[in-house]
């Protein structure tokens, strides 16, 4: 069998929660969904089954970088015409933003999204009449751009729900994170200082799992009841210019823009690794790290010369779990995409009674999963 064959049948195996979710679906045959999000094997399951509902598919991703370009290329295949993709590893802001104009002109009726992308469009005055009907929004960092804006449609937040954000976000990133670090550069955090950099739910995960792999934490966070929390949890809270010259690995998980920036260039320990797994690439400000001669010194693994010293990052900055690692275990992520799965399911049932802008995916949608998912 050929390896992407294997690898699909393999998820599909592994991934029950979304297989009986997408078994109850309605008929989708009226849907042309749009989805801005991940696109890795294990989304697969989810695509297949949502064609074999009927649903007219767009696909485009919400980080280039995390794109695989034979899932790209097998959901076209299988779509039969009735999936459009316009999506490929480490296409340029132009084409992605050519994406999203072409995701639009093909009038969906629904989104599925992971950063908002197409709503950023939808929502500004000069945007095309839509279609949409309503929408699914997965991410802190897109729930928190579409706080500052007006959409024209109901768009439902399936990151705060407990079965999302408690299970991947809290656990399933810090393990991954620290998996894809170990896979890349054949070293664990054992008498290594690790820096997290945020403490909300994926800050917590990274915490521990770097914990579990040997570190010695300590966190950076701006929001004080948060920075509080952290130091309840036992792990010193720091100043990020009092930490980076001992911190031998920074790992980034805000979902703010160039958290790490030139100004603390100076300060960072020679030999220090620099990872992210917030939402942004932009997390770390690469553009003016790579102004600094740099060179690959491993797959993933970029070198970057500042005079002396010398720093690494991981996946250009991109998210480390997703980019240099295979994102969750398929157990694990069933349980998310499952929620994804009966996110749209509601969408399509219920989402036109309810009133544009932010709502959260009310638990009876679901509920049904975490039921069918526990032991
Ligand atoms: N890599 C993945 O697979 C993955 C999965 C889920 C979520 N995410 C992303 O990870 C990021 C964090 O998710 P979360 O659920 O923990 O979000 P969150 O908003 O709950 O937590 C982020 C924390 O970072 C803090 N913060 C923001 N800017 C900061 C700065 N400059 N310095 C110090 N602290 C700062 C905030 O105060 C907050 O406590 C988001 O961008 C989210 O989209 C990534």
């Amino acid at each position: 069998m050929h390896t992407l064959e294997r690898d699909i049948a393999w998820a599909t195996e592994h991934m029950p929660a979304t297989r009986a979710t997408l078994k109850a679906l309605p008929d989708l045959s009226h849907v042309r969904l749009a989805c801005s999000m991940h696109l890795d094997i294990k989304m697969i399951v989810a695509i297949e089954g949502l064609l074999e509902r009927g649903a007219h598919i767009y696909l485009t991703t919400c980080n280039p970088d995390t794109v695989r370009n034979e899932v790209v290329a097998h959901c076209m295949a299988r779509g039969s015409g009735n999936v459009k993709a316009h999506a490929w590893h480490g296409m340029s802001r132009a084409d992605y933003n050519t994406s999203i104009e072409r995701a639009i002109a093909w009038s969906p009726t629904h989104l599925c999204e992971m950063g908002a992308e197409i709503t950023s469009v939808l929502a500004v005055g000069t945007a095309p009449a839509t279609h949409v009907v309503a929408g699914l929004e997965a991410t802190g960092s897109g729930i928190t751009r579409l706080g500052k804006l007006s959409p024209t449609y109901p768009i439902f937040n399936w990151d705060d729900v407990a079965v999302k954000e408690g299970l991947h976000n809290r656990y399933m990133v810090g393990i991954t994170a620290c998996h894809a670090f170990f896979n890349r550069t054949r070293l664990t955090f054992h008498n290594k200082r690790v820096l997290v950099i945020g403490y909300g739910l994926v800050g917590r995960g990274v915490c521990d799992a770097a914990r579990a792999y040997g570190g010695h934490i300590s966190v950076v966070e701006m929001n004080a009841a948060r920075a509080l929390e952290a130091s309840f949890a036992g792990w010193p809270v720091v100043s990020l210019e009092e930490a980076l010259p001992s911190a031998d690995v920074i790992i980034t998980a805000t979902g703010s823009r160039h958290v790490i920036k030139s100004a603390h260039f100076d300060l960072f320990k020679s030999g220090a690794f620099l990872m992210n797994v917030g939402h942004l690439n932009e997390e770390i400000d690469i553009p003016a790290l790579y102004s600094n001669p740099h060179a690959n010194a491993l797959p993933y693994i970029e070198r970057v010369r500042l005079g002396e010293r010398h720093v690494y990052v991981l996946a250009d900055g991109g998210m480390a779990n997703l980019s240099a690692g295979e994102g969750d275990s398929l157990n694990a992520f069933d349980v998310t995409l499952a929620v994804m799965v009966a996110g749209i399911g509601f969408i399509v049932e219920s989402g036109s009674g309810y009133s544009p802008g932010m709502h959260t995916l009310p638990a009876r949608a679901w509920m049904p999963v975490a039921q069918r998912a526990l032991l």
